[in-house]
């Protein structure tokens, strides 16, 4: 289980529990977090689960993790950063615990 904060674009914080093997998606599905909408529920077919993850926790998230996800972020609504990833693709490990992620002004 790891903590993981979700940061949305007006600055409020929310910090939840996510079970290890679920992503950072499903974590703010379950928890009512907005600002991620996960449309195509984690099938990387829709860009709406959008975030930027915190440069403290960049190096242990690393870069997108396939071909499918780089093109697919080049579809938000929201500029990309170096930071960008689609939280359906973070897989949370107790490694991540205290994961701080910034959620976009817009996922459409
Ligand atoms: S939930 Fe659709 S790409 Fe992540």
């Amino acid at each position: 289980m790891a903590k993981v904060t979700y940061i949305s674009s007006s600055g409020a914080s929310q910090t939840v529990d996510v079970e290890d093997g679920e992503t950072v998606m499903r974590g703010a599905m379950e928890n009512g977090i907005d600002g991620i909408i996960a449309e195509c529920g984690g099938g990387l077919a829709c860009a709406t689960c959008h975030c930027y993850v915190d440069d403290a926790w960049a190096d242990k998230t690393g870069t997108p993790t396939s071909q499918d996800e780089r093109d697919m972020l080049e579809m938000t609504a929201c500029e990309i950063k170096s930071t960008s990833r689609l939280s359906c693709q973070i897989d949370i490990t107790e490694a991540l615990d205290g994961l701080v992620v910034h959620l976009p002004e817009a996922q459409y």
